[in-house]
C-alpha cells in the first residue's frame, strides 16, 4: 500500500448491476452484485478478497480479468486506464491478467491432452513452432511440480490437486503479471490445499506475480495474504493490511465471520504447511 511505486492493479469504486428478469407480468429485479468496490495493490503481493457466498467476489474476479465489464467505475493495471468495452481491450493487457477458477476441471477440454492444453495459449505466437510450444509446455509442467511424463495424458487421469496445477500452468503460459484466483482451493481436502498454496507462494515468488486471492476460509488467507478485503452484500466493510485486519477488525460483520472461525484450523493448517516446507528443504 505504499504510493511511491506505481500499482499493478487500482479500481476505483467498481460497481456492477444484473438486470435478472422476473417473468412476463413482473419488472426486472436488479441485483447489485457491486456496489462501488476500490483498492490499490502493489506489484508482487497478494490482496485477499474474502466474504460469504453471494457477496461479490466472483462477480470481482471475472471483471478484474476482462470476463465480464463493470456497470461504473475505472481500472488501471500497471498504471494504464483499461478500456473494458467489449472489443477495445488490446492483446497486449489480456496477456497481463489471468484467472484461475475453483473448479478447473470444468475449464479443460476432456479430450485435450495437458501437453497441448499449455501450449494452447501459445498460439497467438505464430512464429513459435511446434517444437518451441513443448519445450515450453514441458519446462511450465516441471515448474507446478508435475513432469515430461505428464504431458500426453489427458485431464481424467489427474487428482484434483493436479489438475489445479494444471490451471496454474495454463495461466502462467504467457508470463503473466496478475493472476486473479477464485477459490482456488476450496474444492481441495486440507492437505493438498497446503501443497497448491506453497506452490502458489514459491512461483510469486520466482516470477513477481502479483495476486488477487478470492477465498471463504480465512485460515488460507491469514497464511495468504499481504492485505485483506472483506466484502458483505457487494462492498467493501473491511480493508487493510492482514496483521491490522485480524489483529484489530474494525467492522462488526469482520468480528463475526472471525468468531465464527475456530482457531484449530488456522494452526493446523500452518503446521502443516511448515512441515512441508521442511521437508521440501530437506529433500
Ligand atoms: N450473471 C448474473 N446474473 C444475475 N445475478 C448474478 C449474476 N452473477 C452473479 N449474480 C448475483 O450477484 C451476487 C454476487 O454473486 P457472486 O459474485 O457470484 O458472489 P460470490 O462469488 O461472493 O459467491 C449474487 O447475488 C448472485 O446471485
Ligand atoms: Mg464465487
Amino acid at each position: 500500500m505504499t504510493t511511491t511505486q506505481t500499482p499493478m492493479l487500482e479500481i476505483r469504486d467498481i460497481k456492477r448491476d444484473y438486470r435478472v428478469p422476473q417473468g412476463m407480468f413482473k419488472d426486472d429485479k436488479i441485483v447489485h452484485a457491486v456496489k462501488g468496490v476500490s483498492f490499490k495493490l502493489d506489484k508482487g503481493e497478494t490482496l485477499a478478497i474474502v466474504g460469504e457466498s453471494g457477496c461479490g467476489k466472483s462477480t470481482l474476479a471475472r471483471i478484474l480479468t476482462f470476463i465480464d465489464e463493470p456497470t461504473a467505475g475505472e481500472l488501471l493495471i500497471d498504471g494504464q486506464k483499461v478500456d473494458t468495452r467489449p472489443g477495445h481491450l488490446t492483446a497486449d493487457m489480456r496477456q497481463k491478467v489471468q484467472i484461475v477458477f475453483q473448479n478447473p476441471y470444468g475449464s479443460l477440454n476432456p479430450r485435450q491432452k495437458i501437453g497441448d492444453v499449455l501450449g494452447e495459449p501459445l498460439l497467438i505466437n505464430t512464429k513459435m513452432s511446434a517444437a518451441e510450444r513443448r519445450e515450453r509446455a514441458t519446462e511450465m509442467l516441471v515448474k507446478v511440480g508435475l513432469g515430461p511424463e505428464h504431458y500426453n495424458r489427458y485431464p481424467h487421469m489427474f487428482s484434483g490437486g493436479q489438475r489445479q496445477r494444471i490451471a496454474i500452468a495454463r495461466a502462467l503460459m504467457l508470463n503473466p503479471k496478475l493472476l486473479v484466483l477464485d477459490e482456488p482451493v476450496s474444492a481441495l481436502d486440507l492437505s493438498v490445499q497446503a501443497q497448491v498454496l506453497n506452490l502458489l507462494a514459491d512461483l510469486q515468488e520466482e516470477f513477481g506475480l502479483t495476486y488477487v486471492f478470492i477465498s471463504h476460509d480465512l485460515s488460507v488467507v491469514r497464511y495468504i495474504a499481504d492485505e485483506v478485503m472483506v466484502m458483505y452484500y457487494g462492498e467493501a466493510v473491511e480493508y487493510g493490511t492482514r496483521d491490522a485486519v485480524f489483529s484489530d477488525p474494525q467492522h462488526e460483520y469482520t468480528r463475526t465471520l472471525f468468531a465464527a472461525t475456530p482457531r484449530a484450523d488456522v494452526e493446523s493448517i500452518r503446521a502443516r504447511m511448515a512441515k512441508r516446507r521442511l521437508a521440501t528443504a530437506a529433500g
